[in-house]
């Protein structure tokens, strides 16, 4: 990867992800009785950053059941924000939490020009902190489409974290071709400066779904 980060993963690490990977234990994750599909390390690298970087609005790519578009609108209750949590799902089955006060849910394709006119119109320019966080489709051409077309909503200081790096032989699932750390390598290579790699927060826990996938908005 160009630049993202001099934070390989360490070994013993990696081990434990292919371990908790491969058995499927995230599958089988819930956050308050909702599915949720996610590392627990992720997770709680995701409060920290909301509560370091008082994370005031969410933009997150892929509901599915619900679970990380629950856990982040906790987040930002708890933590006093004043924005909303913006989840995307083409698949309506998904909408399991539309009545929630502070979750925005939008059926449609997250890697549409519209989709992403949908999602500026609903961010206020006064808003604060964006997290933004890609885990819809995980091939390389619909991530590179997401991050071609929602980077451009991020503003300096902003957070994305691209979800299931570890796919495509990073180190899980080696067969199943170019994924979102292929997408990442492309966007980066094609837009040096725009995203920093957070390698020490990435590193913290010694292993992540998403590794090179967390970076900061320059
Ligand atoms: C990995 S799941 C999301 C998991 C969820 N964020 C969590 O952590 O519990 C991926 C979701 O992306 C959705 N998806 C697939 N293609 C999509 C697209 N083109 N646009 C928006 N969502 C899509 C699927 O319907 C599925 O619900």
């Amino acid at each position: 990867m160009p630049n993202p980060t001099p934070a390989a993963m360490d070994p013993a690490g990696e081990q434990y992800l292919l371990w908790f990977y491969n058995r499927g234990i995230w599958k089988g994750m819930h956050y308050r009785g909702v599915r949720i599909l996610k590392a627990p390390t992720d997770l709680w690298n995701y409060q920290e950053i909301f509560a370091e970087r008082r994370i005031d609005w969410v933009l997150e790519t892929g509901t599915r059941h619900g679970g990380s578009a629950l856990f982040f609108a906790d987040l930002l209750e708890l933590n006093g924000a004043r924005g909303r949590v913006i989840s995307i799902d083409v698949d309506p089955a998904s909408n399991m939490l539309r009545a929630h006060p502070r979750i925005e849910f939008l059926v449609g394709d997250s890697a549409s020009a519209e989709m992403a006119q949908r999602v500026r119109r609903l961010l206020p320019p006064e808003r604060g902190p964006l997290f933004a966080i890609l885990d819809s489709d995980h091939t390389k051409r619909h991530v590179l489409r997401e991050l071609e077309l929602l980077v451009p909503l991020l503003r300096r200081e902003d957070y994305l974290v691209v979800e299931d790096t570890c796919v495509n032989g990073h180190p899980v699932r080696p067969e199943f071709g170019p994924g979102p750390y292929e997408a990442l390598e492309e966007y980066l290579a094609t837009h040096a400066g725009e995203l920093v790699a957070d390698a020490a927060r990435e590193a913290k826990f010694g292993f992540t779904f998403a590794p090179c996938g967390y970076l900061i908005k320059t």
